[in-house]
């Protein structure tokens, strides 16, 4: 990324695919999917999130990245610019999602800081999962650590955005974001070889019509927004950092292949060591970090491993998380005027008092509830499962309506385009994405 008048430009268009693949990729995949895929039914889960994220997930990212190119401006200002003043408004409420986004996952980032420190240890590579998960509990619950942990990624992320983006982290990430997948393929074919580790991958694509909820359903378009960075303006304000000489279908295109791929093989990764070794699939947020170590275990080198991945997992939280940080950094220069600087550290300090209670919800705080959710799944659902659908909504109606002729013209710019991908595109912003977010958030919330 170059600076040129107070706004970026990307240096090319793979520093802007790697970004943008960087912001999708992320802890999403590796902690996320496998915990709400164990939680929700496994293939009532992930059959849904495919199938909405090719159907309506895809088309909303192009939507939302042009919309981003088409406003030079980032969600606090495009949709003003594209329709009227009056919807800012909705263009804040991303603003705020990706806000409150950051707010618990610069958490687990931190977990996993810790994680990989403790692989440099030595600590941790065991098989016993019962010892695993009284660790877990332990390290969770202890809130100086975590919140020790927590700050340090927060430090990082805002370091990045201070030093600048492309010369480190750009270049960061080319290596280890490639190693982070070759990573997960090792541990995939080591945890099938495992004895019942096949049940797990029954678990995850079986097609069971009694498991799917409406919950199920909810969740799983929620996580198919989530694991985009959909609706929460980090990829509408990287969409307009972008140059008009590049192909935006054919950039979303491999944004969201790479977001699904990575998904999938975290699944992969995890479920049938969950198994395999008799844990509860939805055990929760933990299962990650209850499971991986044990694989580790049983792996030669394994710590050589362990390191090695969760410095590749801790690179690909960073890049999201900088992409949602340097969105709400642009938001204050762009609305009050701010200097980069003055900007950075508005937001830290505010991430800073919110990311404390969502460290301690694991801890001090795990019994002060909210609608009975503690302070960091409140915010985790909320953004969601409310955020990200209402969100995904209005860049649906103003892509498909108010605004389409320029979407049009996005589309077809430095790329020719079929007539069926046209009628796709046309028909999934026009219809399916607005009716299918609708009936499955009312459904899923009121249900
Ligand atoms: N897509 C990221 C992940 O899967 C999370 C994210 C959400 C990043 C919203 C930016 C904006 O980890």
């Amino acid at each position: 990324m170059q600076e040129n008048n107070g706004r970026s430009t990307w240096g090319s268009r793979l520093g802007f695919i790697l970004a943008s693949a960087g912001s999708a990729v992320g802890l999403g995949a590796i902690w996320k999917f496998p915990y709400m895929a164990g939680s929700n039914g496994g293939s009532a889960f992930i059959l849904p999130y495919i199938v909405l994220t090719v159907l309506i997930g895809f088309v909303l990212l192009f939507i939302e990245m042009s919309i981003g190119r088409e406003a030079r401006a980032g969600s606090g200002q495009a949709f003003g610019r594209l329709v009227n003043k009056r919807w800012n408004c909705v263009g804040l409420l991303s603003v705020l999602t990706g806000f409150l986004i950051l707010a618990f996952y610069q958490v687990i980032g931190g977990w996993c800081l810790n994680y990989m420190f403790d692989a440099c240890m030595g600590h941790g590579l065991i098989t016993d999962t019962s010892k695993l998960g009284e660790y877990f509990g332990q390290f969770v619950s202890n809130g100086a650590m975590s919140i020790t942990m927590q700050l340090s990624f927060l430090a990082l992320t805002a370091g990045v955005l201070i030093f600048g983006v492309q010369k480190g982290i750009e270049r960061v990430s080319k290596i280890l974001m490639p190693l982070l997948f070759v990573m997960m393929v090792v541990l995939i074919v080591r945890g099938l070889m495992l004895d019942g580790a096949w049940k797990g991958v029954e678990f995850m694509f079986k097609f069971d019509a009694s498991a799917f909820t409406s919950g199920s359903l909810l969740n799983a378009l929620g996580f198919s927004f989530f694991s985009l960075s959909l609706a929460s303006g980090a990829m509408m304000n990287y969409g307009s950092y972008l140059g008009d000489d590049v192909s935006m279908p054919r950039s979303v295109a491999w944004i969201s292949f790479l977001a699904v791929m990575a998904a999938l093989l975290g699944g992969l990764m995890i479920m049938p060591a969950v198994f395999a070794f008799g844990l509860d699939p939805s055990a929760g947020p933990g299962l990650t970090f209850v499971t991986m170590p044990a694989v580790f275990a049983q792996l030669p080198m394994g710590q050589l491993l362990a390191v090695i991945f969760y410095a590749c997992l801790v690179v690909a939280a960073l890049t999201s998380a900088i992409s949602i940080m340097e969105m709400s950094v642009q938001y204050l220069i762009d609305r009050f005027g701010m200097s980069r600087t003055g900007s950075i550290t508005w937001n830290t300090v505010l991430l800073v008092l919110l990311g404390i209670p969502c460290a301690l919800s694991f801890g001090s705080m795990s019994d002060v509830l909210f609608f009975g959710k503690t302070f960091f799944d409140i915010l985790d659902y909320m953004t969601s499962n409310i955020g990200m659908p209402i969100g995904g909504l209005a860049i649906a109606i103003v892509g498909g309506y108010l605004a389409w002729p320029a979407m049009r013209k996005q589309l077809h710019m430095n790329e020719t385009v079929p007539a069926w991908l046209e009628s796709f595109v046309k028909i999934s912003i026009k219809f399916i994405s607005p009716a299918v977010i609708v009936v499955i958030a009312l459904a899923g919330l009121l249900g």
